[in-house]
Order: structure tokens, then sequence, then C-alpha cells
């Protein structure tokens, strides 16, 4: 679904992503797991066509998608949860969901209505006419997630969507989300310092290094069963 070679990425003169490659398989839950400043938001964002690669190969599918705006590739099938989350606040949780509308990208696959991202989030179908500036943190992702989910990607890119959640809301949130991916064929790429979430919701693991240099790539059960991987790469 998506493999990159040898990516590098700019901020003017500085080099933020060198030589990055990873690759993600359909169906696969995948996650950059790294701390602070590494590069996992600009790794998310040169996928995106938000801040390009300066070079290197980057396919999704079988198109070669390196230079494409962000919107071809947002046509392409990808969507894009930012850690920010960009709600509407002066839309109602409905109006949100329905910016996000798009048609499905694959002949043949079933696409997302209203109801059914009320179905998996239902605390967004309990506030479908209230305010987006009135929802909490987790409904806020909720909604991020639910508006992504309307534009029936192929493949969805998640930044922290741990990020200022309460324990609970973060499990309940990841449950649900590698559901979804799981009962609706979704390939699902996220980046994460959180190891308890990277666990719930990713089954390999790319150790992300300063630069963006991939250090290791491992499974669920390696990350377990290796303190030392958690220490170095983590917050726990
Ligand atoms: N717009 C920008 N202009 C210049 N430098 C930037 C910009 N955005 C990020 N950087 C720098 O690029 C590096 C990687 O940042 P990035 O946000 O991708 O890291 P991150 O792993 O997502 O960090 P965090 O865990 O804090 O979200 C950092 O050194 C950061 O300071
Ligand atoms: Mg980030």
């Amino acid at each position: 679904m998506l493999k990159l070679e040898d990516v590098n990425t700019y901020y003017g003169g500085s080099h933020v992503i060198q030589g990055l490659s990873l690759e993600v398989e359909t169906g696969a839950a995948v996650c950059i797991l790294g701390r602070n400043g590494v590069g996992k938001t600009t790794t998310l964002r040169t996928i995106m066509g938000l801040t390009p690669a300066r070079s290197g190969s980057i396919r999704i599918g079988d198109q070669d998608t390196r230079g494409w705006p962000a919107h071809r590739i947002a046509c392409s099938g990808v969507a894009y949860v930012p850690a920010e989350r960009n709600i509407f606040p002066g839309l109602s949780v409905e109006e949100n969901l329905r910016l996000g509308a798009r048609p499905p990208c694959e002949e043949g696959r079933e696409g997302w209505t209203l109801e059914k991202v009320y179905e998996y989030f239902p605390v967004l179908g309990e506030r479908r006419h209230g305010g987006g500036a009135k929802l909490s943190g987790g409904e806020q992702q909720m909604l991020a997630i639910g508006r992504a989910l309307m534009g029936n990607p192929r493949l969805l890119l998640l930044d922290e969507p741990s990020q200022g959640l309460s324990p609970i809301l973060v499990e309940n949130v990841a449950r649900i989300v590698r559901d979804l991916c799981r009962e609706h064929d979704l390939t699902m790429l996220l980046v994460e310092q959180n190891f308890r979430v990277a666990l719930e919701m990713a089954d390999i693991h790319y150790l992300m290094g300063t630069k963006s240099i991939i250090q290791d790539q491992v499974t669920s059960e390696d990350l377990i069963n290796n303190e030392e991987l958690i220490k170095c790469h983590l917050s726990v």
C-alpha cells in the first residue's frame, strides 16, 4: 500500500528526514514510534504532500506520488488526521463529518455513512447537532477520525491519537480504531510516543531515532518482550 525509499525532507536548510525507507502492506496496522522531535509528524506530512520530500520515492498503491499536491494524494485514498485535529468550531458535529465526505476511491468498497460513523463513535451521534467547539479532547479526536473515514480512504494516517486524552479514553479510542480498520480492510500508519497505544493499535512498529532514521522494525511481541527497546524509544 505504501513504500518510501530513501526519502529526504527539509524545512528550509534544515534536513529533518534523512534517507527514510519504510513499507506498509495492504491491510496492515503499522506504528512509527519515537520520541519528541525525531520527525514523526514530518514523515506523515511528507507522505501526504503537505511538506514535500525533496528526493527519494514515495509509492502509494501502484502510483509514484512524490511531487503530487496534497489534494491529489487525498483523492487517491489517503486520509490524514493531524495531532491538532483541526475541528471547525463553528460547525456542528454532523457538518464537520459531512465536510470530509468523498466517494470511495476503489470500486466495490462499501462507503462510509454518518450512521456508520455513529455506530463506532456513539457519542458523536448523541452530539450530532452540537457545535464542534463544545467537544472534549477525546470527542474531538473521534470527530477528526470520523471525518477522515467519511472520505472513504484506503490508507489512514494518524498523528498521535493519544495526545491530550485520559488513559481510559485513549484505550477506548485505540480499540475502536483498531476494530474498524480490521472490519473495513483499512490500512493504517500511525505515529506515537505512547507504547501502550502502539501495542493496542498496531502489529508492526518502526522505531525512529533522530533525523527520522529507522533503527529497527519489530512486532508487538518483540516490543513487549524487550524492555530496553521500550526505554530507548518511548514514553511508557
Ligand atoms: N515548520 C517547521 N519549520 C522548521 N523546523 C520544523 C518545522 N516543523 C518541525 N520542525 C523541526 O523538525 C524536526 C522534526 O519535527 P516533527 O514535528 O516532525 O517531530 P515529531 O517527531 O513529530 O515531534 P513531536 O513528538 O514533538 O510531535 C524537529 O527538530 C522540529 O523542530
Ligand atoms: Mg509530531
